[in-house]
């Protein structure tokens, strides 16, 4: 008997006899079976096979003379050879696995085999955490499958959406205590997908602080590589991403895996190549500092993880990310508005301000076109350094003693709005508040308190305190005009431990947090509907689809140099949509690498983003305020098409001097292109730049030109791209023909 969901485009089959489930969208296909003993095996994940079609014949079991097997007379099956959805700990299988839970004997040996299952159209949230979501039920199909340890009572409940727009799958898996022990789960990996061979470049997006999302591979090799986040935050380091490059493919065409996780906290992420070069990919909360007590009738729900594949190579992987997290995963007011160009004043004055200092700024900002004046750190409690007053969230006596809302009326008065900068998970220990409740920090009772930039964390996995948080911050948003909020989270979470709970939770702390995080986001976001919000992490430390859901923007880095910016962005550009990343021009020479870069360079960098400016502008010359006055009408013009068009990355800084990125209209009518020369050089070669997404067929017009081209000699035969960099001296014009960080930003229209 089949069963299947044939009016929706994304379907999930059910083949009874061979007990096989087919998710399929038309492109993708997602195929599983229960096998003999119950476990839920992967038959195949890639592109789209036919439907109505048994793949048993996909499991294989070769007898291999050193592994053990599930039962006597049966030198076949061993479950170190099976592909499972969900692999476990201690009985055949030693590779790492999904689920490892801790029973009430001490024992960690689980036998999850299937019972039943549930396919319905849809997809419905997971509660407390962010998702992504669907508006109508038909726009995806979800397979929930329950499956027991029957000696413990504990079902695992897991579940996958395919999406009918999106060569997406999202799984999370929810374990329910139905037993009468306790039990521990101390590991829940919310993606286990078990590949057939080991042919892949990996790709993670790495870094530090201002160095946030480098690109690095290398090829999968027999072992476990992975890439984690024990920090509270997913962190700089690492970000919660990978991308399976199948071997051959490169980004425009071939084979690319990518997951994701929704997720804020600590993660892990490790591909374990086996003896036999079968793939293990998993991706889910980290296991380092986490463990869950699961007390009778209770249950833990993990978080989601996206898993995306593409046949249109590494870009092709990035474009469904991109649109799958700009439209839904973030969700609210902002998400398909035009965002408004900002001026804020951390570059530009640190904590050295008062009203007319920023008032002088925003004036500045009114005249040449910026629609919204962000107020950074400094302007509450005793905030005259990083030492003191966070926690203290009203305005700082001495540099604003009018307050601020007579700030926000100055500034909406001029015709602006007004946004304003908070750290809200965080405390000084010179405040008030901290004074008020030293125990609110997160600590460990009787250990050293570790700080990161003098400060300490809150703990947000305490209910009083999202409370406090909430009710100090919505006091000062409904006193006052706030439009926008940069949410900023700067250190790394230490000696994580609730003195509030017993010995059994401690291992929950870093989950909870999140969860309280999550939950201070959603109050804020439900009183405020209006209210844009931007998350920041020191930088990007946490860039990631979990708070995206919240905050349709992040600031990415805290370095705002242009050339930084080509590594920054073109990484970021693989999973995070450009509508995303908060992008600045800045001061030269550049606060963070002390690097002097033409202004229309860094205006043709920060325009591929969220875009604003990080200056004051009373310091740049008449010419360069006319340069400005320019770049924000090119914003007005076509920020709706940065965020909402087809991205393209056409030339990687990490593999040459030139970097190139495009974005084109959906329907190809408009497309802008960045191209950017890191150092000049001697009598350079003759250069072409290939395009992408164009119509073939139409005729493009270069803006401010009068030439066209046909979209096909624009991808075909290429754009010259050569400059007059011909290694002759212009004394009166250094920044004539070409030059060091020159760029270019090309548009073309249909005629
Ligand atoms: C962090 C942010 C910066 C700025 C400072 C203020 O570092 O990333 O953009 O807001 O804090 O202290």
């Amino acid at each position: 008997m089949i069963t299947t969901d044939t009016q929706a485009a994304a379907t999930v089959e059910y083949l009874k006899a061979p007990r096989q489930f087919h998710l399929n969208n038309g492109t993708i296909s997602y195929l599983m079976k229960v096998d003999k003993h119950g476990k839920l095996l992967n038959l195949y994940f890639g592109s789209a096979v036919p439907r109505e079609t048994n793949y048993a014949h996909l499991v294989e079991m070769l007898h291999r003379s050193t592994s053990v097997n599930t039962e006597l007379g049966d030198d076949r099956y061993s479950l170190e050879h099976l592909r499972q959805e969900l692999p476990e700990h201690g009985s055949g299988d030693f590779r790492d696995p999904a689920i490892q839970i801790k029973q009430a004997n001490g024992s960690e040996i689980t036998n999850f085999t299937y019972q039943t299952h549930k396919i319905y159209a849809g997809k419905k949230p997971l509660p407390g955490l962010p998702a992504s979501y669907v508006e109508n039920d038909d726009e995806a199909t979800t397979l929930e499958l329950t499956l027991t340890d029957d000696l413990t009572k504990i079902d695992v409940l897991l579940s996958y959406t395919i999406f009918r727009d999106f060569d997406a799958i999202a799984r999370s898996l929810e374990v329910v205590n139905r037993g009468e022990e306790a039990a521990v789960i101390e590991r829940i990996m919310s993606l286990n997908l078990d590949l057939p061979d080991a042919d892949y470049e990996w790709l993670q997006l790495s870094g530090a602080w201002s160095r946030e999302r480098n690109v690095k591979t290398r090829h999968l090799q027999q072992g476990t590589q992975s890439i984690s986040s024990a920090r509270g935050a997913s962190s700089q380091t690492q970000n919660p991403f990978v991308a399976l490059i199948k071997d051959g493919s490169n980004e425009f065409t071939g084979e690319t895996i990518g997951a994701t996780f929704v997720y804020s906290g600590n993660f892990l992420a490790s591909a374990e190549v086996d003896t036999w070069d079968v793939t293990r990919l998993q991706l889910g909360i980290n296991p380092q500092g986490f463990s869950w007590h699961l007390a009778p009738e209770t249950h833990f729900q993990a978080p989601e993880a996206l898993v995306v594949f593409s046949e249109q190579g590494l870009n092709g992987m990035s474009q469904t990310f991109h649109k799958l997290l700009r439209t839904r995963v973030a969700q609210g007011y902002w998400r398909d508005r035009e965002r408004p160009i900002l001026l804020n004043n951390w570059e530009a004055t640190q904590y050295d301000f008062d009203e007319n200092k920023l008032v002088s700024i925003a004036s500045k900002a009114k005249e040449v076109g910026v629609e919204l004046f962000v107020l950074d750190d400094g302007w509450f409690g005793e905030r005259n350094s990083d030492t003191a007053g966070l926690g203290d969230w009203y305005a700082n006596k001495e540099r604003l003693p009018k307050g601020i809302k007579s700030l926000s009326e100055r500034i909406e008065g001029m015709g602006m709005k007004f946004g304003l900068w908070f750290e809200p998970e965080m405390v000084n220990k010179d405040s008030e508040l901290y004074r008020a409740h030293p125990d609110w920090i997160i600590h460990t009772p009787d250990r050293n308190q570790s700080n990161g930039r003098n400060q300490f964390v809150l703990n947000l996995a305490r209910e009083e305190v999202v409370d406090h948080i909430f009710d100090a911050m919505d006091n000062i948003l409904s006193n006052a005009s706030i439009s926008y909020i940069k949410w900023d989270m700067n250190r790394s979470m230490t000696e994580v431990f609730d003195i509030s709970r017993s010995e059994h939770h401690q291992g929950e702390v870093f989950h909870r947090y999140i969860l309280g995080v999550y939950e201070l986001y959603r109050r804020i976001n439900q009183k405020f509907p209006e209210l844009l919000i931007e998350s920041c992490s020191a930088g990007g430390g946490r860039f990631d689809a979990g708070l995206l859901q919240y905050a349709p923007q992040a600031w990415a880095s805290d370095c705002s140099d242009a050339v930084e910016r080509y590594k920054i962005q073109y990484g970021t550009s693989m999973v995070y949509p450009l509508s995303a990343i908060g992008a600045h021009v800045s001061a030269v020479p550049n606060h963070q690498v002390n690097r002097v870069t033409p202004l229309d360079t860094r205006f043709n960098v920060a325009f591929f983003g969220a875009f604003g400016y990080e200056l004051d502008l009373n310091e740049l010359s008449e010419s360069e305020i006319e340069q400005v006055k320019k770049q924000i009408q090119l914003v007005k013009d076509y920020r709706g098409m940065i965020q909402q068009g087809d991205f393209y990355r056409l030339k990687s800084p990490f593999e040459g001097n030139i970097t190139s990125w495009m974005v084109v209209t959906p329907e190809k009518e408009t497309a802008l292109v960045g191209y950017y020369k890191t150092l000049n050089d001697v009598n350079g070669p003759y250069r072409r730049l290939y395009l992408k997404g164009l119509d073939e067929e139409k005729i493009y017009r270069l803006k401010s030109s009068d030439k066209t081209y046909s979209g096909k000699e624009l991808m075909k035969v290429g754009f010259v791209a050569s400059d007059a960099s011909s290694g002759e001296y212009c004394p009166s014009n250094p920044y004539g023909t070409s030059h060091d960080f020159d760029s270019k930003l090309w548009i073309f229209e249909v005629v």
